[in-house]
């Protein structure tokens, strides 16, 4: 049966690749591991531990420390700037790793001297932050999250490994997969949002993408998910700070993403800076060492984040560089990034005992097993002929678009005149495009652009220019100053339509260390979104962020708005394809948008409480004492503006109750199956479907989305969380049955030991269109 299940399901990914749509698939299965399951690992063999026995017994103590020691090649700022002795510690044989090199050729120069000059010829590993494409630079990782495709994700990470191979990169430090509740945070917009089930099923598609079929070819970069681990829960929301997570919380809901992309093979991991539980992440030996050697035994590569070894200091565990490299090492640190710790002390930390050489060496094992993997050894040196030096070729330009289409979350679409804003009809008069964003070409390159270009980037204004005619466009940028905001007035007063492009600034307000206290609208753009309303014009709000904004009168105000996230190089064609209708918009949101700061941290899959505020009114203060002591504000509701998994679309779609194939399991015979199965295998136990019908005039895509909560466990589990999902194409009129095989895994929870098990419990199983509807199904899991 087990075979017969995964054949099929083999058959149909092949279809589903082949054929380059992401309809119809299911989302992968992302088993949870217990204790003890090794992850799938690419990384060792006989006969490649041997040359490393060999060359380590070759090595000195410098050159050792050597392959754990990485810079940044022209580093303007950090320890190492002012260094001019790469070269030379090239060709010692003193440096590992390089990074945030510009191109083929210059990594061609360092690895020359590496390997021609250096006395045990090991080549370098040079890496670069590669994070939503190379040079194809697609929607920013929140954006591809919102995709819920895991399909275009891995193909756009595949095309982000042809590039960056070719320009010299092996190893780029992604994906990010730190869990984010927290929308003040910046680097929110970096990952793929708050849940672990989505964020496990994205991080295997970036794995395989740019890992590919094989690390040792030419077009395959390692991956390196980061930030080991907790980093997303900074206290505030504020960039470094300290977590607190419980030993629970960190299993089931910050470990899976990096289990789910080491178990896909990854070949690095980066420890992060923050604090976790009073342990410095980067100096943590439960995360480095417990968990991710002796538990998930994992034989890759574990680097530190930018100067995440030199922290430890300020962190105030150690009181110089000699105590803060001996600590991170031990812990589970092979590689420093840009400390310049290893480099100067590690050799002496040996001598003197304080680090026993063997644990030097497994270190310099992890570092040589990837530059084994990646056929570093046989082929040290990158084609210059591959770089593209022309214009993005069509095949991933087409990639680019996709994404960035099914990116967009369409979050409000009500009537002007009788029908729904949009889409916009095909022989609109005129349109107004006003806004700071419409016509800003680095800004859609996003947060990471990597070797992105601004002349690469199509913007909304070229796009709609090219479809309408200049007649029909009347273009206004807004701006700050009055004269600006009236002529933008003036434009939407002449138009039938307005459209505002707004926003935050991605350099400036997203990614590393961009947190914001205020999530509102920067400058003066919220009375430009008021100004331009006033008129009385329809409004169409595209939001371009890296994390939701609060913006409960706009939600409230404008008849249309679209979450645009930062869309990449085709932005322009991607928004206009869906304002036409072109496409339907089919993205859905990864975060639960708040509707106030004050509800932050905000997340959907939370602990019920002791006091459920059920069904009480909280749209106005508590009216007595019933009402008030409850878990609520009493100036707030508790509930977000849009909820995780919400997105609106050019037609409606009603949901049948969910069947199951069984009311009944059995909690003995699901941990039976779940211990003595292969971690790389699910084991289907039961199935759960429901009918999903098109009851409007449009085809579109819908991502039908599995949720199940469990009660009467050992612990407390989410009132209710995702455990699968399938995009699925419906035609006007259209009814599917949608099935999802559920695995002893979905039911099986951390439990009030810490150990995997599935316990007895009363299940409820949604099959919804978001995290907040549904109506559920019923089963037992019996003892
Ligand atoms: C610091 C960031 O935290 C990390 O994500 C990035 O990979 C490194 N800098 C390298 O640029």
């Amino acid at each position: 049966m087990q075979t017969r299940v995964f054949r099929l399901a083999l058959l149909l990914s092949l279809i589903y690749l082949v054929s380059g749509s992401t309809a119809e698939a299911q989302s992968a299965n992302t088993q949870k591991l217990y204790r003890g399951h090794p992850v799938r690992s690419q990384l060792t063999n006989p006969a490649t531990e041997k040359k490393i026995d060999a060359l380590l017994a070759k090595m000195t103590l410098e050159e050792k420390v050597g392959q754990l020691v990485q810079y940044s090649s022209g580093a303007p700022t950090g320890p190492s700037a002012g260094h001019t002795e790469y070269q030379s510690w090239v060709a010692k044989g003193e440096v590992g790793s390089l990074f945030n090199l510009d191109n083929a050729h210059a990594a061609n120069e360092y690895q020359h001297l590496a390997v021609e000059k250096s006395r045990l010829h090991i080549p370098l590993l040079f890496g670069l932050d590669v994070i939503h494409g190379y040079r194809t630079v697609v929607p920013v990782p929140l954006g591809l999250a919102s995709t819920w495709d895991p399909v275009v994700v891995e193909r756009a990470a595949r095309i982000a490994a042809r590039e960056a191979s070719a320009g010299g990169i092996r190893w780029t430090f992604s994906p990010m997969v730190d869990i984010a509740r927290d929308a003040r945070w910046g680097r929110m917009i970096e990952g793929a949002g708050e849940d672990p089930y989505l964020g496990s099923v994205m991080a295997r598609a970036y794995v395989r993408g740019y890992q590919g079929k094989s690390l040792s070819l030419a077009d395959s970069i390692a991956a390196c998910p980061k930030h080991f681990v907790g980093y997303g829960a900074a206290e505030g929301g504020r960039d470094y700070n300290t977590t607190e997570i419980s030993e629970h919380t960190l299993r089931e809901v910050y470990f899976p993403p990096f289990y789910a992309a080491l178990d896909e093979g990854s070949a690095s991991i980066m420890s992060a800076f923050n604090s976790l539980n009073g342990v410095p992440a980067s100096a943590n030996s439960f995360t480095l060492t417990q968990v991710l050697r002796n538990e998930w035994k994992f034989q890759g590569m574990v680097g530190s984040d930018w100067t995440s070894v030199g922290e430890l200091v300020p962190h105030g565990i150690a009181n110089d560089a000699a105590a803060a490299a001996r600590k991170a090492l031990t812990a589970g640190v092979d590689m420093d990034m840009e400390s310049n710790f290893y480099h100067p002390n590690v050799a002496q930390l040996v001598r003197s005992g304080k680090i026993r050489p063997e644990q030097l060496n497994e270190a310099v094992r992890r570092v040589l097993r990837v530059k084994y993997a990646l056929g570093l050894f046989e082929n040290p040196y990158t084609d210059e002929a591959r770089e593209n030096r022309s214009a993005l070729p069509a095949e991933s330009l087409e990639v680019a678009r996709l994404a960035a289409e099914r990116s967009l979350v369409l979050l409000k679409n009500d009537a002007a005149d009788g029908r729904p804003v949009l889409p916009l009809a095909n022989d609109v008069k005129i349109v107004a495009l006003i806004g700071p964003l419409a016509d800003d070409a680095g800004n859609m390159l996003g947060s990471w652009a990597g070797r992105g270009r601004a002349e690469d980037v199509v913007t909304l204004k070229t796009s709609l220019q090219q479809r309408l005619g200049a007649d029909r466009l009347k273009f206004a940028n807004g701006g700050e100053i009055d004269a600006q905001i009236e002529e933008a007035v003036r434009a939407a007063q002449s138009a039938d339509v307005a459209i505002l492009a707004l926003g935050e600034n991605a350099g400036e307000m997203t990614a590393e260390a961009a947190s914001r206290a205020h999530l509102v609208l920067p400058g003066r753009q919220q009375e430009l979104l008021e100004k331009v309303s006033a008129t009385g014009k329809p409004v169409i709000l595209l939001l371009f962020s890296g994390r939701p904004l609060t913006l409960p009168g706009a939600f409230e105000h404008v008849p249309a708005v679209i979450a645009a996230w930062f869309p990449g190089v085709q932005a322009g064609p991607a928004l206009a394809r869906v304002l036409f209708g072109d496409a339907a918009p089919s993205g859905r949101l990864v975060v639960s948008w708040p509707r106030a700061v004050g509800q932050l941290p905000l997340y959907y899959n939370a602990l019920p409480t002791g006091r459920p505020a059920g069904s009480i009114d909280l749209t106005r203060p508590p009216k007595d004492s019933l009402e008030k002591f409850v878990s609520r504000y009493v100036d707030e509701q508790n509930s977000p503006q849009f909820p995780f998994g919400f997105g609106l679309t050019y037609t409606s779609v009603t949901y049948s109750k969910p069947d199951t194939s069984t009311a009944k399991l059995n909690a003995k015979q699901l941990n039976e199956v779940m211990r003595s199965s292969n971690a790389a295998s699910a084991n289907p136990t039961m199935t759960a479907s429901a009918t999903v019908t098109n009851t409007g005039k449009v085809s579109a895509d819908e991502v039908v989305q599995l949720y199940i909560g469990l009660r009467g466990t050992s612990i407390e589990e989410p009132v209710r969380k995702l455990a699968g999902f399938q995009r699925v194409r419906l035609a006007p009129g259209e009814a599917k049955r949608v099935e999802f095989t559920l695995s002893s895994e979905t039911f099986s929870i951390w439990d009030i030991q810490n150990e995997l098990t599935v316990e007895p419990s009363a299940v409820r199983l949604w099959i919804s269109p978001d995290s907040s509807r549904g109506e559920p199904a019923e089963l037992t899991i019996t003892e």
